[in-house]
C-alpha cells in the first residue's frame, strides 16, 4: 500500500484535524496537566502527561484511518509501517511555556511520503492558528497564502534561535548568540522551534537558527518556510536534517552561514554536530 501524490490532499485533511484536536486538548486541559510537570534527561527539559496525551491522541487517530503508515513521535519513539508515508510528530512543541502558562506552544506534524516531507502541519491553539503546507503548492496560516519578509540585509535582521536542556551545551550555545547578537536587530526566543519556523514563514522574523534539535521540531515547520518561499537547510549547508536548522529568505542565510560557522567554530562546535 502507497500513498500516491494524490494523496497528500487526505493526508493533510487528516493532519490538521488530529493537529486541532490534539492542541484544543492541552488548551482545555492545561490547569490540570500543569501538575504533572516532572523532569526527562536534564533538571531542565520538562514533560507532562499533557505530552504524552496528546500524542497517544495523534498516533491513535492516524492509526484508525492509515494502519500501515510509520510513526515517529518525541514521546513514544518510533513505529515501523509498511505504506511509504511517516508521520512525524512533536505533540507539544514548548512544553516549558506551556506548564509556565506562556501562550507559545505548538502540535508540529510532518507527514513523509517516501522520505520526503511532502504535508506540514503547525498549530498554535493559543492564537488559533494553523499553518499548514503541501509540498509545491505554497504555505498558508489559516487557508491564506503565506510568504517569508524576504529580506536580505543581515544588521536589520530579526533572527529567532533556540536553546537545547543540557548545561554545557547551553554554555557554547550562549557563546554563539553573544556573537550574532551584535550583527543583527535583534534576538528571539519563542520557545517553541515549530512556532519560530512558522513565524518566520509569515514575515514575524526574517530568520531563525538552532543546533541540537529534533527532526519533530522541525520537520513540518521546514516544509512551511520552503513552501513560503524560503530555505530552510542545516546550519552548515546541505539539507535540512535533524540536530541543525538555519532558515529564512536565501540571501539572508548565505550572510547569517559564515557568522555562525565562525562563532560555532569558537565556541568549540564542529560543524557537524
Ligand atoms: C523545544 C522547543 C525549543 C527549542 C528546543 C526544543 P520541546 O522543544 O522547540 O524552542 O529551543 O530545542 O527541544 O522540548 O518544547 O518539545
Ligand atoms: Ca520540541
Ligand atoms: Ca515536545
Amino acid at each position: 500500500m502507497t500513498a500516491e501524490p494524490a494523496d497528500l490532499d487526505a493526508l493533510l485533511e487528516l493532519a490538521t484535524g488530529v493537529a486541532c484536536e490534539a492542541g484544543a486538548l492541552l488548551l482545555a486541559r492545561r490547569d490540570e496537566w500543569v501538575r504533572t510537570a516532572r523532569t526527562k534527561l536534564t533538571p531542565t527539559d520538562m514533560v507532562s502527561d499533557a505530552d504524552h496525551a496528546s500524542e497517544r491522541l495523534i498516533r491513535e487517530r492516524v492509526r484508525a484511518q492509515r494502519p500501515y503508515d510509520a510513526f515517529l513521535g518525541e514521546e513514544g519513539g518510533a513505529a515501523e509501517g509498511g505504506s511509504g508515508v511517516r508521520w512525524v510528530v512533536d505533540p507539544l512543541d514548548g512544553t516549558t511555556n506551556y506548564l509556565y502558562g506562556l501562550p507559545a506552544f505548538a502540535v508540529s506534524i510532518a507527514v513523509e511520503v517516501m522520505g520526503t516531507v511532502g504535508v506540514g502541519v503547525v498549530f498554535d491553539p493559543s492564537r488559533a492558528e494553523l499553518f499548514t503546507a503541501i509540498a509545491g503548492r505554497g504555505a498558508r496560516l489559516n487557508g491564506a497564502p503565506i510568504t517569508t519578509s524576504g529580506k536580505d540585509d543581515l544588521g536589520t535582521a530579526l533572527v529567532a534561535t533556540g536553546f537545547g536542556y543540557d548545561a554545557d551545551w547551553r554554555g557554547q550555545q550562549g557563546r554563539v548568540v553573544a556573537s550574532v547578537l551584535p550583527r543583527v536587530r535583534d534576538i528571539r526566543r519563542s520557545g517553541s522551534a515549530a512556532l519560530d519556523l512558522c513565524a518566520l514563514a509569515c514575515g514575524r522574523v526574517d530568520a531563525f537558527y538552532e543546533r541540537g534539535v529534533g527532526w519533530w521540531d522541525i520537520a513540518a515547520g521546514g516544509l512551511i518556510v520552503r513552501e513560503a518561499g524560503g530555505v530552510a537547510e542545516a546550519v552548515e549547508g546541505g539539507p535540512l536534517r535533524a540536530g541543525s536548522v538555519l532558515a529564512g529568505p536565501g540571501r539572508l542565510c548565505e550572510a547569517l552561514r559564515p557568522v555562525l560557522l565562525e562563532a560555532e567554530a569558537a565556541a568549540g562546535i564542529a560543524p557537524d554536530r
